[in-house]
Formats: C-alpha cells, sequence, structure tokens
C-alpha cells in the first residue's frame, strides 16, 4: 500500500485510517463509502461488487473503531449486511473499553425493515432499529431494540443523541447507502469522510454517493490518500472549522 498524500511512502493497511478522535462530550461521526470513477455507489445493485479485498478490510478496520455501525433499510434490502469485525479485532476494543462488536443500528422508513435473511453474523442483543412512529414492525422487538421517532423518518440528531444517551456511544460509523448519508451531511453531523474510488466505470443506472436530501455545498479538508492496485482511498475532513465538527443550530 503507497501513501500518496501527505507523505509518499510504503505502509501496512493496519498503519491506515488509525482511530479517529472522539469530540469532548460529543458523538464523532464517520462515513465510509465506495464508487466507481463514474460516480456510481452500487453495481447490479449492491456495492461489495465494486471494492477490491483490501476495501473490504479496511471497512473492516473503520468498523473497528466504531461503538455503532449504521445502515439504512434501503442497504439492507438491497445487499443485507454482516455489520461485525474479524474476532481479532475485538481485543483492541476491549482494552478501550468498548464493546467487543459495534451495535448495528438500523434506520428504516414507513415501510420498517425487512430483516428476513439479510442480516448476517450479529447477535440480537447487538441489534438497534430506529423507525418513525406507527411504522410496520411485524417480529422486529423479537430480534432487536425498537425506538420509534417522532418525525416521518428517524432524524439523524435524534438517531445520534438517543445512541449517545441510551447506549453510551461516542462514535458511528455509517455505512449507507446515499439517503443516509445525504442526511447526516445536511445536518452537518458528519466529521470524517473514508471515500474508496475503485478503478472501474459502469454506466449502470445505479444511485450515486449521495441522494435525495440537497446538500449546502460543503468544503472538504484532504487528510490523506493511499493507492493499492490503482485503487484509491481518501480521506477528508467534512468542514474542518466547526470545532466539535457540529454546525451551529444543530441540536444532539
Ligand atoms: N457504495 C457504497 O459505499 C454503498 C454503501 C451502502 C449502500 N450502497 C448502495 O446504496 C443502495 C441503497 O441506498 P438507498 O439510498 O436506496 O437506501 P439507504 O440510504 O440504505 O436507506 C434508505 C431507507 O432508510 C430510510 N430512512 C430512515 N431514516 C432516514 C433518513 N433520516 N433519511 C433518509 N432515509 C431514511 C428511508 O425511509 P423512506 O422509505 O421513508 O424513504 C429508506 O427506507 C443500494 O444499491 C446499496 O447497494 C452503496
Amino acid at each position: 500500500m503507497q501513501e500518496l498524500y501527505p507523505g509518499r511512502a510504503a505502509r501496512d493497511i493496519s498503519e491506515v485510517y488509525a482511530e479517529p478522535p472522539t469530540v469532548a462530550g460529543g458523538v464523532h461521526v464517520s462515513m465510509n463509502v465506495i464508487t466507481t470513477v463514474d460516480g456510481r455507489a452500487a453495481v447490479a445493485g449492491g456495492s461489495h461488487r465494486i471494492g477490491s479485498p483490501t476495501d473490504h478490510r479496511l471497512m473492516r478496520q473503520l468498523r473497528s473503531h466504531a461503538d455503532a455501525v449504521v445502515t439504512g433499510a434501503g442497504t439492507l434490502l438491497a445487499e443485507g449486511i454482516a455489520p461485525g469485525i474479524p474476532t481479532e479485532l475485538e481485543a483492541r476494543r476491549i482494552e478501550r473499553g468498548q464493546r467487543p462488536q459495534p451495535l448495528s443500528v438500523l434506520l428504516g422508513g414507513r415501510q420498517g425493515v425487512n430483516l428476513r435473511g439479510r442480516l448476517r453474523e450479529l447477535r440480537p442483543d447487538a441489534l438497534v432499529v430506529f423507525l418513525p412512529s406507527g411504522a410496520e414492525a411485524p417480529g422486529l422487538h423479537e430480534k432487536a431494540t425498537v425506538h420509534f421517532c417522532t418525525g416521518e423518518r428517524p432524524a439523524p440528531g435524534e438517531v445520534v443523541r438517543t445512541l449517545q444517551e441510551r447506549y453510551g456511544v461516542r462514535r458511528i460509523l455509517l455505512e449507507g447507502g446515499p439517503r443516509i448519508y445525504s442526511a447526516f451531511l445536511s445536518t452537518g453531523l458528519v466529521h470524517d469522510l473514508y471515500w474508496t474510488l475503485a478503478p472501474k466505470l459502469t454506466a449502470a443506472e445505479a444511485p450515486r454517493m449521495l441522494e435525495s436530501t440537497p446538500l449546502e455545498v460543503t468544503a472538504l479538508q484532504l487528510r490523506s490518500i493511499h493507492e493499492h492496485e490503482g485503487e484509491l482511498y481518501v480521506h477528508y475532513a467534512v468542514g474542518g472549522t466547526w470545532g466539535s465538527g457540529l454546525r451551529a443550530g444543530v441540536d444532539v
């Protein structure tokens, strides 16, 4: 693995994407996303085929820092999720005082979430689902802790606040999809963006990195770029001048 920026040096994969900082009294939020060169976030309905095994390892590394991994119902439906981390990454978490595996958090809309066969490698006590009030949730309470939110959809601020207050979460990793990324970015809650640019093209009709919720033009600060076999791993700080990372007026 080559580090292209800030220095040009060989790096072991374990040195890439070191632990993100925590936010004093708050919650640090990162997002991890992969796209093709033509900006598509899915190929044949899913994102797994876009990335290489190295990207998948980096994804698990980022997960290993998080107290909670957040995914939308659209992603669950499209590709299923296997939100765990390999057991060899658990020891470092335990040393830091984290639970061995991150909490898996699902955000659903009015239609609820369909868990059938789509969640892999997950203990039921590790699953938290947020739904709008009145959403369908047949059988869900046996498999997860369910929170009903006030708005038409679970609002990012409400989700973050609940995870912090009820579960002691201090670091969140967003794993998509594009509608969830947009919702969190538009609320000013994201501190770091980890973007894999896969050396692939597809002219497919597929979602882009961000969808649905309009976003103000948002400045990013480049932190690092690594390269392996043509795949680029780019780390940006999002709006790096926000101090705590939260835009003024956002109630978390
Ligand atoms: N390239 C990548 O890194 C990557 C990562 C993950 C997923 N993907 C791809 O992205 C696609 C799925 O993405 P998606 O955008 O369709 O679905 P999504 O972002 O995974 O989930 C959208 C769902 O979440 C619900 N939701 C709950 N709270 C929300 C909120 N605050 N804002 C917006 N939606 C909220 C929506 O409700 P409503 O039904 O009420 O709208 C909708 O049902 C798949 O093709 C997947 O393969 C790519």
